[in-house]
């Protein structure tokens, strides 16, 4: 879009995204919206005149009128019906303006397996209090299709796959820890909480867990190759 008048950043994280959203459409308001105070703290170093963060949920966002483009990365994964809202939005969109989304697409990756029968086997059922871990909440590509042309918006969806190079020992551990493995290291701390060291059942859960990424994602001697598929949607309206 040429020059839109409000820009809204949807699950804004610490705001670096939203910062060249700004810059790239100067005469803007854009607005990055997140429901973690800490993210958000890290992000007002960003602030300024036409660049603003407010705490808020996705689940209850709905555009304000007057907002022309809506951008949300890495985000909607976490958000139960996801799709329901995100039609809702698309329908908001008016003329000219769009809406762009990215999110994971690898809930069938080897990684979330292999958490997924970790956390149900009956010892780390009974230490997270029978937490059932989400199915695939994100679309297939094709799905996002319909839900912007259902809207009315020309759609645009693409899927790729970055074979990622991650360096370092349990580089894949690390790297779920924070996205899949949250949920569950929560679970446990809250499990934890007023009994017992704190932290130790998750560094047990970790180290069960640590032997079975390895073997699934062996490390090379330039690094260990973790595959990550995300779903790219843009829909404007004419
Ligand atoms: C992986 S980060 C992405 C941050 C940023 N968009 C980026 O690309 O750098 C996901 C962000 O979504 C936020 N988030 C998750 N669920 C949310 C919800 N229901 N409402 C608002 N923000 C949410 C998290 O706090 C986190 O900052």
């Amino acid at each position: 879009m040429a020059a839109p008048s409000r820009v809204v950043d949807l699950g804004c994280g610490s705001g670096e995204l939203t910062a060249t959203l700004a810059q790239r459409w100067p005469d803007a308001t854009v607005t990055g919206i997140d429901s973690s105070a800490e993210m958000l703290e890290q992000a007002a170093g960003y602030a300024g005149p036409r660049l603003r963060f407010q705490l808020g949920d996705l689940v209850d966002y709905r555009p304000e009128p007057g907002t022309d483009v809506v951008v949300s990365n890495a985000a909607y994964q976490w958000v139960p019906g996801h799709d329901r809202i995100l039609a809702e939005i698309a329908d908001a969109i008016p003329a000219g303006g769009a809406l762009a989304v990215q999110v994971p697409g690898n809930f069938s990756a080897p990684s979330h397996r292999i958490i997924g029968e970790l956390v149900a086997e009956p010892r780390w059922q009974q230490a997270t209090g029978g937490l059932r871990l989400r199915q695939d909440p994100v679309l297939e590509p094709e799905g996002y299709v319909r839900l912007l042309a259902g809207a009315g918006l020309s759609p645009d969806v693409w899927e790729t796959s970055y074979q990622q190079v991650l360096a370092g020992p349990d580089a894949v551990l690390e790297w779920v820890k924070g996205t899949a493995l949250r949920p569950v290291l929560e679970a446990l701390r809250g499990n934890e909480s007023g009994s017992g060291e704190p932290g130790a059942q998750q560094a047990e859960f970790l180290a069960e867990l640590a032997p079975r990424l390895r073997a699934a994602y062996p490390e090379r001697d330039f690094g260990t190759v973790f595959a990550f598929r995300r779903i790219f949607l843009v829909g404007h309206r004419d």
